[in-house]
């Protein structure tokens, strides 16, 4: 099968579309036939050497296709059904080096990684759900516990992340403000926001802005932490949660914890890949796809041959939504 493999950590140039023999399944994993591939941050942080990874390792996370063998132990699929879900770090091998990434025209995955692909949702949409879906659900309500009629700010409400967050925190009945481009705003708000503010106002600007749509945000998602930690305590309400999935590589620096001890705030910080039960999360992720209460935003689809580029494109360009190779 062809896959798109890295034999030491670097830029992009490391990948490489090799002919590799196909994995079979273990007892608790299922042979996928791969029909598209979400492109995210994490490939690219891990392809740099952020994890270590045993090498050589096929590159990518989210997937999603059609079974086409099961392993013995294997309870709720079999061949032909369609599934999508994700590869964490931690796969069956059980190490930090995975059995093998997405990026392949076949892959095993363990049954508790998959849930069932909705009919009529397409693997497109399926690939680009994973760790964004279940970044989202986690922030937003294992952590934050968002409920109808509470204010939910996201950072960045046009991104992976943050697109899927808007619509969620919209489902569950949250007010939700977003901060985005100018040129993005419209976008995100089709997402369902009721606000959205340009995150290249000063933070003062971006403070009264939000001041004029709630008296205190009870659930911030933030992804560059650094540059709002502040804001985000200065803008959450008492009790509120700020829930951090990453920073811009420094580490933020609270001017003033005065106000934070005085809200009982809490700052949680989290990673997606430490859900405990990725198979739920993705089918409660799938069940809003159905009903259309969830989509994700295609921006750009890539071939295997264009993993590279897709990999670059989702650390530098700008787009709303998700990039998804299609092998
Ligand atoms: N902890 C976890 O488990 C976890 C899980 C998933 C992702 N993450 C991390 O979360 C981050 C976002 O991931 P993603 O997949 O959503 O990436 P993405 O699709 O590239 O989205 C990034 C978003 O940030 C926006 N942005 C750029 N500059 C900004 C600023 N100054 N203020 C606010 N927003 C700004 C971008 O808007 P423009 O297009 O206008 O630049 C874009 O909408 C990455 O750092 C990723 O590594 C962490």
């Amino acid at each position: 099968m062809r896959a798109v493999r890295y034999h030491e950590f670097g830029d992009p140039d490391v990948l490489q579309l090799e002919e590799i023999p196909r994995l079979d399944p273990n007892p608790d994993e299922v042979l996928l036939a791969v029909e598209a591939i979400g492109v995210n941050p994490c490939d690219a942080l891990r392809r740099e050497g952020l994890w270590g990874d045993d090498l050589p390792l096929i590159t990518g996370s989210d997937v999603a296709g059609t079974v086409e063998a099961a392993g013995d132990r294997v309870s709720a699929f079999a061949a032909g059904d369609r599934v999508f879900g994700t590869i964490p770090r931690l796969n069956s091998t059980g190490g930090r080096g995975d059995r093998q990434g997405a990026c392949a025209e076949y892959v095993v995955v363990r049954e508790d990684r998959l849930a069932p692909l909705p009919d009529g949702v397409s693997a497109t949409v399926g690939a680009g759900i994973g760790i964004v879906g279940i970044t989202a659900w986690r922030a937003l309500r294992r952590f934050g516990s968002l409920e109808a009629g509470d204010a939910c700010l996201v950072h960045g409400g046009s991104g992976g992340v943050g697109h899927v967050a808007v619509q969620l925190a919209s489902a569950l009945g949250a007010t939700v403000i977003a901060t985005a481009s100018d040129e993005r705003a419209d976008a995100v708000r089709s997402f369902g926001a009721d606000a959205v503010i340009d995150y290249d106002r000063p933070n003062g600007e971006l403070e009264a802005a939000i001041a004029e749509v709630t008296d205190g945000v009870d659930v911030v998602l933030d992804h560059r932490i650094e540059e709002y930690v502040q804001l985000d305590i200065d803008v959450s309400g008492y009790g509120g949660t700020v829930v951090v999935i990453g920073n811009n590589r420094d580490s933020p620096t609270i001017e003033d914890l005065t106000e934070a001890i005085g809200k009982d705030l809490t700052i949680q910080p989290m990673d997606a890949f430490s859900e405990p039960h990725i198979d739920s999360v993705l089918r409660r992720l799938g069940a809003l796809l159905r009903r259309d209460r969830l989509t994700v935003a295609v921006a750009e689809t890539y071939d295997l041959e264009e993993t590279a580029a897709a990999q670059r494109a989702v650390m530098n360009d700008s787009f709303t939504g998700k990039l998804v190779i299609e092998p």
